[in-house]
């Protein structure tokens, strides 16, 4: 029997449930000449939430991740490549006559997918400028075309001023919409937020939270169901307890469940074994990371681990204040209402390492 359950990467069709709200939303927000921006913390759906609603829109798109961009020059190669995909290049060859550096193009043999790039050491800022200016031309202000960036705050880090060339850029464009989407959630709110930043206030921000947990119970329990027939839903109740709704953990820990009773039929308390199964696979990443921590913020982390108030004569309040916004910015805590371990087998492992 095939595993119902998917974590890892963008969800869609069966593995997608629920978000109508904010599909309908996103969908009916790109029709107006504004710019979106969505934040929440990793793995909340960010990615799957935008790919399901930009397909619905039926429009051309493209989608670049700036978490797999390396400079600038490699930014305008894969967003051309995208763009070459939903624009054969042979329908917007003339298009390209304005291009200061003309981009290589070939077939890569092994993987059959076109390539795109541009020679090494070449001016990158005329690059961009060249390719987004390239995207607006195929466009018109009735036919705009949708370009997302995910994991937007990376472009602090991938050159120096790349935020300011690509707003200078931006400002004149009448036909992209742009959806920008971050989960590094201090950093994104520092982009558009500040007025310093060039990215100040460019668009709408929305937020995403975790699933809603009456939807999320129903999908859990009816696949479930497939495996557990009549203890679905009180298993779908003890996995949303544990994770606390979050999607991908949600995800994880079902599909172990799942595993558990196809192998283990006889176990009875099938929930427990996947946790175990899930924190022992991890357990090196777990130390690994445990031992890089420093002393504080091992201390914050062992508490809210055990849920212990994180208060103490032993650190200054300030000092507890900034290592808790510096563990957020690294992703391993959350805020939602309020303060929480980010990864419920990390929590575990935690707990179990301080007995
Ligand atoms: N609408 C959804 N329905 C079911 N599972 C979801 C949904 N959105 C996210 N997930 C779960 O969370 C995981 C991470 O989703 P993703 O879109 O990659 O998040 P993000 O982009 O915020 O990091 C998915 O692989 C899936 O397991
Ligand atoms: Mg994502």
């Amino acid at each position: 029997m095939e595993n119902p359950f998917k974590f890892g990467t963008i969800v869609e069709e069966e593995y997608f449930t629920d978000r109508v709200e904010e599909v309908a939303y996103i969908c009916q927000f790109v029709r107006s000449a504004n710019h979106l921006v969505l934040i929440s913390p990793r793995r909340f759906g960010k990615s799957s939430v935008v790919a399901k609603a930009v397909k619905q829109t039926g429009r051309k798109h493209i989608t670049v991740n700036l978490q797999q961009v390396t400079s600038v020059a490699d930014l305008s190669a894969k967003i051309l490549k995208e763009f070459f995909k939903v624009h054969p290049l042979e329908r917007v060859r003339h298009l390209i006559t304005h291009f200061r550096i003309i981009p290589m193009v070939s077939t890569n043999p092994v993987t059959g997918a076109m390539d795109v790039s541009f020679q090494p050491g070449v001016d990158d800022a005329v690059l961009l400028e060249d390719v987004l200016t390239l995207i607006e031309r195929a466009h018109t202000e009735k036919n705009r075309i949708i370009v997302v960036l995910d994991e937007f705050q990376d472009i602090l880090e991938i050159a120096p001023k790349l935020d300011r060339q690509l707003r200078s850029i931006m400002q004149e464009q009448k036909h992209i919409n742009y959806i920008l989407l971050g989960s590094q959630e201090s950093m994104m709110t520092d982009i558009f937020e500040n007025k310093k930043s060039p990215f100040y206030h460019f668009g709408e921000l929305m937020r995403l939270s975790k699933l809603p947990r009456e939807d999320f119970h129903r999908y859990l329990s009816e696949r479930l169901a497939g495996c557990f027939k009549g203890r679905e839903e009180a298993l779908a109740d003890k996995i949303l307890d544990y994770t606390g709704c979050h999607p991908y953990y949600s995800q994880q820990l079902a599909a172990n469940v799942w595993q558990v009773g196809v192998l283990q039929p006889e176990t009875e308390d099938p929930i427990a074994a996947a946790i175990d199964h899930i924190v022992k696979a991890h357990g090196l990443d777990y130390e690994r990371l445990w031992m890089n921590f420093n002393r504080t913020n091992k201390w914050i982390m062992q508490h809210l681990a055990s849920d212990r108030p994180i208060q103490s004569r032993q650190y200054p309040t300030s000092t507890i204040y900034s290592a808790l916004k510096r563990l957020q910015k690294e992703g391993y805590v959350i805020y939602s209402d309020r303060y929480e371990l980010e990864d419920p087998f990390f929590k575990q492992w935690i707990v179990e390492a301080m007995q």
